[in-house]
Protein backbone atom coordinates (compact mmCIF):
# COMPACT_ATOMS: atom_id res chain seq x y z
CA UNK A 1 0.00 0.00 0.00
CA UNK A 2 2.62 2.21 0.58
CA UNK A 3 3.91 2.28 -2.94
CA UNK A 4 0.70 2.66 -4.14
CA UNK A 5 0.46 5.51 -1.87
CA UNK A 6 3.66 6.86 -3.29
CA UNK A 7 2.77 6.89 -7.30
CA UNK A 8 -0.54 8.60 -5.45
CA UNK A 9 1.38 11.37 -4.02
CA UNK A 10 4.11 11.47 -6.82
CA UNK A 11 1.48 12.62 -9.00
CA UNK A 12 -0.14 15.05 -6.81
CA UNK A 13 3.41 16.41 -6.06
CA UNK A 14 3.61 16.79 -9.99
CA UNK A 15 -0.04 18.42 -10.30
CA UNK A 16 -0.15 21.28 -7.55
CA UNK A 17 3.40 22.71 -9.89
CA UNK A 18 1.16 22.36 -12.60
CA UNK A 19 -1.39 24.43 -11.03
CA UNK A 20 -1.67 27.84 -13.03
CA UNK A 21 -4.28 30.14 -14.19
CA UNK A 22 -5.10 29.07 -17.52
CA UNK A 23 -4.45 25.34 -16.62
CA UNK A 24 -7.53 22.84 -17.99
CA UNK A 25 -8.71 20.18 -15.60
CA UNK A 26 -9.07 18.15 -18.15
CA UNK A 27 -4.92 18.43 -18.94
CA UNK A 28 -4.59 17.69 -15.55
CA UNK A 29 -6.46 14.65 -15.65
CA UNK A 30 -4.34 13.53 -18.40
CA UNK A 31 -1.37 14.01 -16.40
CA UNK A 32 -2.53 11.87 -13.60
CA UNK A 33 -3.62 9.01 -15.86
CA UNK A 34 -0.46 9.17 -17.66
CA UNK A 35 1.70 8.99 -14.40
CA UNK A 36 -0.14 6.18 -12.58
CA UNK A 37 0.30 4.20 -16.37
CA UNK A 38 3.93 4.86 -16.12
CA UNK A 39 4.85 3.82 -12.87
CA UNK A 40 2.76 0.53 -14.01
CA UNK A 41 -0.21 1.59 -11.71
CA UNK A 42 -3.83 1.51 -12.62
CA UNK A 43 -6.18 4.86 -11.90
CA UNK A 44 -8.53 3.77 -9.27
CA UNK A 45 -11.20 6.15 -9.88
CA UNK A 46 -11.87 5.80 -13.69
CA UNK A 47 -14.67 3.31 -13.79
CA UNK A 48 -15.57 3.54 -10.40
CA UNK A 49 -19.62 3.06 -10.09
CA UNK A 50 -19.24 4.86 -13.75
CA UNK A 51 -16.97 7.83 -12.88
CA UNK A 52 -15.47 8.93 -16.02
CA UNK A 53 -12.03 10.51 -14.97
CA UNK A 54 -9.30 9.31 -13.47
CA UNK A 55 -8.75 12.39 -11.18
CA UNK A 56 -11.84 14.44 -9.69
CA UNK A 57 -11.12 18.18 -9.74
CA UNK A 58 -13.17 20.67 -7.49
CA UNK A 59 -13.05 24.47 -8.13
CA UNK A 60 -14.36 27.20 -4.96
CA UNK A 61 -17.78 26.05 -4.43
CA UNK A 62 -17.22 22.07 -5.39
CA UNK A 63 -16.72 20.36 -2.42
CA UNK A 64 -15.32 16.75 -4.18
CA UNK A 65 -15.77 14.48 -6.94
CA UNK A 66 -15.53 17.55 -10.07
CA UNK A 67 -15.18 16.00 -13.26
CA UNK A 68 -12.24 17.72 -15.41
CA UNK A 69 -13.32 18.54 -18.76
CA UNK A 70 -11.38 20.89 -21.38
CA UNK A 71 -13.87 23.99 -20.35
CA UNK A 72 -12.99 23.99 -17.09
CA UNK A 73 -9.83 26.42 -16.55
CA UNK A 74 -8.88 27.60 -13.31
CA UNK A 75 -7.90 31.69 -13.23
CA UNK A 76 -6.38 33.55 -11.06
CA UNK A 77 -7.81 33.59 -6.99
CA UNK A 78 -9.28 29.79 -7.44
CA UNK A 79 -8.97 27.27 -5.15
CA UNK A 80 -8.79 24.04 -6.68
CA UNK A 81 -9.03 20.53 -5.21
CA UNK A 82 -7.40 17.24 -6.58
CA UNK A 83 -8.43 14.31 -5.06
CA UNK A 84 -6.47 10.89 -6.72
CA UNK A 85 -6.37 7.08 -6.00
CA UNK A 86 -4.29 4.23 -8.07
CA UNK A 87 -4.45 0.56 -7.94
CA UNK A 88 -0.74 -1.29 -7.82
CA UNK A 89 -0.43 -5.13 -7.95
CA UNK A 90 -3.59 -5.14 -5.83
CA UNK A 91 -3.36 -2.61 -3.63
CA UNK A 92 -4.88 0.73 -3.07
CA UNK A 93 -4.05 4.46 -2.34
CA UNK A 94 -6.26 7.71 -2.15
CA UNK A 95 -4.94 11.09 -1.09
CA UNK A 96 -6.34 14.94 -1.90
CA UNK A 97 -5.05 18.44 -1.85
CA UNK A 98 -6.88 22.02 -2.32
CA UNK A 99 -4.11 24.31 -3.61
CA UNK A 100 -4.30 27.55 -4.50
CA UNK A 101 -4.29 29.11 -7.87
CA UNK A 102 -1.94 32.34 -8.00
CA UNK A 103 -2.94 34.75 -5.49
CA UNK A 104 -6.50 34.20 -3.29
CA UNK A 105 -8.07 36.00 -0.96
CA UNK A 106 -7.11 35.92 2.66
CA UNK A 107 -10.33 34.02 3.86
CA UNK A 108 -9.67 30.89 1.10
CA UNK A 109 -6.16 31.03 2.37
CA UNK A 110 -7.66 30.42 5.84
CA UNK A 111 -9.52 27.61 4.79
CA UNK A 112 -7.14 25.77 3.03
CA UNK A 113 -4.67 25.82 6.02
CA UNK A 114 -7.37 24.91 8.40
CA UNK A 115 -8.51 22.47 6.77
CA UNK A 116 -4.74 20.65 6.31
CA UNK A 117 -5.07 21.27 9.86
CA UNK A 118 -7.57 19.48 10.61
CA UNK A 119 -6.69 16.74 8.61
CA UNK A 120 -3.01 16.82 10.87
CA UNK A 121 -5.29 16.90 13.93
CA UNK A 122 -7.14 13.81 12.79
CA UNK A 123 -3.90 11.83 12.03
CA UNK A 124 -2.52 12.77 15.03
CA UNK A 125 -5.26 10.40 16.68
CA UNK A 126 -4.39 7.53 14.41
CA UNK A 127 -2.82 4.96 17.33
CA UNK A 128 -3.64 2.10 18.36
CA UNK A 129 -5.89 1.99 21.65
CA UNK A 130 -7.64 5.11 20.89
CA UNK A 131 -11.23 5.07 19.24
CA UNK A 132 -12.77 5.68 15.65
CA UNK A 133 -14.26 9.02 16.48
CA UNK A 134 -11.00 10.25 18.42
CA UNK A 135 -10.61 10.51 14.73
CA UNK A 136 -13.39 12.53 14.14
CA UNK A 137 -13.84 14.49 16.85
CA UNK A 138 -10.70 16.45 16.41
CA UNK A 139 -11.59 17.03 12.81
CA UNK A 140 -14.54 18.76 13.39
CA UNK A 141 -13.27 20.83 16.79
CA UNK A 142 -10.80 22.06 14.63
CA UNK A 143 -12.60 23.05 11.80
CA UNK A 144 -15.22 24.58 14.26
CA UNK A 145 -13.36 26.30 16.52
CA UNK A 146 -11.95 28.32 13.42
CA UNK A 147 -15.28 29.56 12.46
CA UNK A 148 -15.87 26.61 9.20
CA UNK A 149 -17.85 24.02 8.93
CA UNK A 150 -17.71 20.41 7.92
CA UNK A 151 -19.82 18.40 5.03
CA UNK A 152 -21.55 15.17 6.38
CA UNK A 153 -22.66 13.46 3.51
CA UNK A 154 -19.21 12.63 2.28
CA UNK A 155 -17.10 10.35 4.95
CA UNK A 156 -13.47 8.84 5.14
CA UNK A 157 -13.34 4.67 4.44
CA UNK A 158 -11.41 1.92 5.25
CA UNK A 159 -8.73 1.27 2.25
CA UNK A 160 -6.62 -1.75 1.30
CA UNK A 161 -7.25 -4.15 -1.44
CA UNK A 162 -10.46 -2.30 -2.19
CA UNK A 163 -10.81 1.33 -2.48
CA UNK A 164 -13.41 1.87 0.06
CA UNK A 165 -13.40 -1.01 3.00
CA UNK A 166 -14.99 -1.07 6.26
CA UNK A 167 -15.34 1.75 8.30
CA UNK A 168 -16.16 4.87 7.47
CA UNK A 169 -14.84 8.05 9.15
CA UNK A 170 -16.82 10.87 9.44
CA UNK A 171 -15.47 14.02 10.39
CA UNK A 172 -17.65 15.07 13.24
CA UNK A 173 -19.00 13.58 16.15
CA UNK A 174 -18.18 12.86 19.67
CA UNK A 175 -15.04 11.31 20.91
CA UNK A 176 -14.58 7.80 22.32
CA UNK A 177 -17.16 6.02 20.05
CA UNK A 178 -16.75 3.31 17.34
CA UNK A 179 -14.26 0.37 17.13
CA UNK A 180 -11.02 0.51 18.97
CA UNK A 181 -8.39 1.25 16.28
CA UNK A 182 -5.90 -1.51 16.05
CA UNK A 183 -2.08 -1.90 14.37
CA UNK A 184 -2.71 -2.48 10.48
CA UNK A 185 -5.79 -1.16 9.98
CA UNK A 186 -5.50 1.81 7.38
CA UNK A 187 -7.92 4.55 6.73
CA UNK A 188 -8.44 7.22 4.55
CA UNK A 189 -8.97 10.60 6.57
CA UNK A 190 -10.76 13.17 3.97
CA UNK A 191 -12.04 16.52 5.64
CA UNK A 192 -13.93 18.42 3.41
CA UNK A 193 -14.57 22.14 5.09
CA UNK A 194 -16.59 24.82 3.83
CA UNK A 195 -16.74 28.31 5.14
CA UNK A 196 -20.46 28.30 4.67
CA UNK A 197 -23.00 26.06 6.30
CA UNK A 198 -22.24 22.37 5.98
CA UNK A 199 -24.94 21.35 4.04
CA UNK A 200 -23.99 19.82 -0.06
CA UNK A 201 -25.64 19.20 -3.24
CA UNK A 202 -25.02 16.81 -6.02
CA UNK A 203 -25.44 18.56 -9.53
CA UNK A 204 -27.19 17.35 -12.80
CA UNK A 205 -23.91 15.15 -13.56
CA UNK A 206 -24.62 12.92 -10.70
CA UNK A 207 -21.18 13.48 -9.59
CA UNK A 208 -19.97 17.50 -8.58
CA UNK A 209 -20.91 17.66 -4.91
CA UNK A 210 -20.67 21.26 -4.39
CA UNK A 211 -21.90 23.61 -1.11
CA UNK A 212 -25.79 24.17 -0.80
CA UNK A 213 -25.37 28.09 0.31
CA UNK A 214 -22.29 29.01 -2.66
CA UNK A 215 -19.64 29.27 -0.32
CA UNK A 216 -16.30 28.07 -0.50
CA UNK A 217 -14.88 24.09 -0.13
CA UNK A 218 -11.72 22.01 0.78
CA UNK A 219 -10.81 18.90 0.89
CA UNK A 220 -7.68 17.20 1.82
CA UNK A 221 -6.79 13.50 2.73
CA UNK A 222 -4.21 10.76 3.19
CA UNK A 223 -4.12 6.92 3.51
CA UNK A 224 -3.18 6.13 7.23
CA UNK A 225 -1.95 2.99 8.51
CA UNK A 226 -2.32 2.47 12.14
CA UNK A 227 0.96 1.37 13.57
CA UNK A 228 2.15 0.51 17.18
CA UNK A 229 4.48 3.59 16.99
CA UNK A 230 1.54 5.45 15.67
CA UNK A 231 0.15 7.00 12.25
CA UNK A 232 2.20 6.20 9.24
CA UNK A 233 1.57 8.43 6.19
CA UNK A 234 1.33 5.38 3.42
CA UNK A 235 0.87 8.55 0.85
CA UNK A 236 3.84 10.50 1.20
CA UNK A 237 7.38 9.22 1.65
CA UNK A 238 8.33 7.69 5.07
CA UNK A 239 10.93 10.45 6.03
CA UNK A 240 8.60 13.17 5.63
CA UNK A 241 8.03 15.41 8.52
CA UNK A 242 6.03 19.17 8.31
CA UNK A 243 2.67 19.90 7.17
CA UNK A 244 0.87 16.90 5.56
CA UNK A 245 0.75 18.63 2.04
CO1 LIG B 1 -11.05 8.66 -0.26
Amino acid sequence: MHRAGIIVWGALTELRKMVRPGVSTLELDAFAEEYAHRHHARPAFKGYHGYPKSLCTSINQEVVHGIPSGKRVVKEGDILSMDFGVELEGYYGDAALTVPVGKVDPAREKLLRVTREALERGIDQVRPGNRLTDISAAVQQWAEKNGLSVVREFVGHGIGTKMHEDLQVPNYGAPGQGPKLQTGMVLAIEPMVNTGGPAVKVLEDKWTAVTADGSDSAHFEHTVAVTENGPWILTRPRETSGPVW
